[in-house]
């Protein structure tokens, strides 16, 4: 199956995106025009340059709608994608009796791929175009879903969990395999369709990892440039845990730090409870941060702060974090963003808010230079949002868009140009 559109495209409709220049792009009724390559060559208000435009394809007017880059989903988990509202909390009672459990049952090939299929649907349907996934710590079963995004058209990062200590025995994979079986899936699918998949060295956390798996992880990241994706600081208990499996290190961050896993291909999961020297170093190693205010708030892990990050200008995206957050939607995530921020009483704009769940992912995971906004160049990754009426100005489309987000969700989603759902 081509992932490449095969003739240009034109949809006209109400187009708001983040630009990368700053700022946020509203047309109440524009005209995306997408080339036979899935590229995007120009955002048009209607009613400018018709002779260029009836000299394109037929447009497809989908007005009343509300058009925005497809959504970049920066952190989830694939095989937790059937055991979402498991109320098992907090985190580490919850990885013990929901979680664990369920990612033994990825090593039979038959259950990853049937899951591996309603994952890629749900994301579809809920405007989701890139996504950064956590496979479980089988090999086999990040096989499964590397091929089925590869045949789906989706844009992804993909890693295979590393855990080698303090997990049940059946999910725990020693040093030496799991590099070569990392090692084989990057030989496999790093790099696939001109970067729309791609690996990711995916150490779990630093209590079910050893410093030697750790070391390796920084190693064979640096190997091969690849981004590495971690949680850390989601809960206090939880970095109790860190610091006695590691006891060498100052910090939780540390730990990460001496093996070589934090660095500007770095994405960090959740990052709640740190000090401000904590932020410091991430900013130092322009390392990137991933909110996920519906999981914290899920597993009562606590209020990340989004002003440390924002003032130091470090790179912040949005994650569903599913399971533990108990929806694919980003739309719901930049309300439980809104939310969250308020509860702390440092409010956030929804502009910014679409920005994190779009381009401000993209930047996190590297692929910002493709997708997250709509501009001239980009591949045309977006999603059609139906809406009662014509938004009439940015803020109206933003209020649409972030809080009235009941049924249906998103109509239409497109990558590269080509519509997957
Ligand atoms: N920390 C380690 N593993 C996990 C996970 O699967 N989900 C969340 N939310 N936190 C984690
Ligand atoms: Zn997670």
């Amino acid at each position: 199956m081509t992932p490449l559109a095969t003739s240009e495209l034109s949809v006209r409709a109400t187009v708001m995106t983040p630009l990368a220049a700053g700022g946020t792009a509203f047309h109440r009724d524009a005209i995306l025009h997408v080339g036979p390559d899935g590229c995007i060559r120009a955002v048009v208000p209607a009613g400018v340059g018709r002779r260029a435009e009836s000299a394109c394809s037929p447009v497809l007017d989908l007005r009343p709608a509300l058009i925005v880059p497809g959504f970049v989903d920066a952190h989830l988990h694939f095989p937790q994608a059937r055991i979402i509202g498991r109320a098992t909390g907090p985190l580490l009672s919850w990885l013990t009796e929901s979680v664990f459990p369920e990612e033994a049952r990825f090593r039979r090939r038959d259950y990853a791929c049937s899951v591996a299929a309603e994952l890629l649907t749900r994301m579809l349907a809920a405007g989701t175009t890139t996504a950064a996934l956590y496979s479980s710590s089988s090999a086999r079963a990040t096989e499964v879903l590397f091929e089925a995004l590869r045949d789906s058209g989706m844009r992804a990062v993909v890693g295979l969990t590393l855990m080698d200590r303090a997990c049940p025995k059946e999910l725990a994979v020693g040093v030496e395999r799991a590099m070569r079986e990392s090692r084989r899936l990057i030989r496999q699918f790093h790099g696939h369709d001109r970067d729309r998949l791609r690996f990711a060295v995916t150490p779990r956390f630093a209590p079910t990892s050893s410093r030697a798996l750790l070391t390796a992880a920084g190693r064979l990241a640096a190997d091969h440039q690849l981004l590495v994706q971690t949680h850390v600081a989601e809960t206090k208990a939880e970095a109790r845990l860190a610091a006695r499996a590691h006891p060498y290190a100052s910090s939780y961050l540390d730990i990460y730090d001496r093996a070589g896993l934090l660095g500007c291909r770095t994405v960090l999961a959740h990052a709640i409870h740190f000090s401000r020297r904590d932020y410091d170093l991430i900013a130092k190693r322009e390392a990137a941060v991933v909110h996920c205010p519906d999981s914290n708030a899920f597993l009562g892990s606590g209020r990340m702060k989004l002003e440390p990050l924002r003032s130091r200008e470090i790179d912040v995206g949005l994650g569903s974090d599913v399971a533990a957050g108990r929806s694919f939607s980003m739309r719901r995530a930049m309300a439980h963003a809104y939310d969250n921020a308020l509860a702390l009483e440092a409010p956030v704009h929804p502009e910014a808010l679409l920005r994190m769940a779009t381009l401000g992912g993209a930047k996190a995971l590297g692929c910002a230079d493709l997708t997250g906004s709509l501009e001239p160049g980009k591949d045309a990754d977006f999603v059609v949002i139906p809406v009662s009426r014509v938004p009439l100005t940015l803020d109206d489309a933003l209020a649409t868009l972030v809080f009235d987000n009941d049924d249906p969700n998103v109509a239409r989603s497109y990558v590269r140009g080509r519509r997957l759902r």
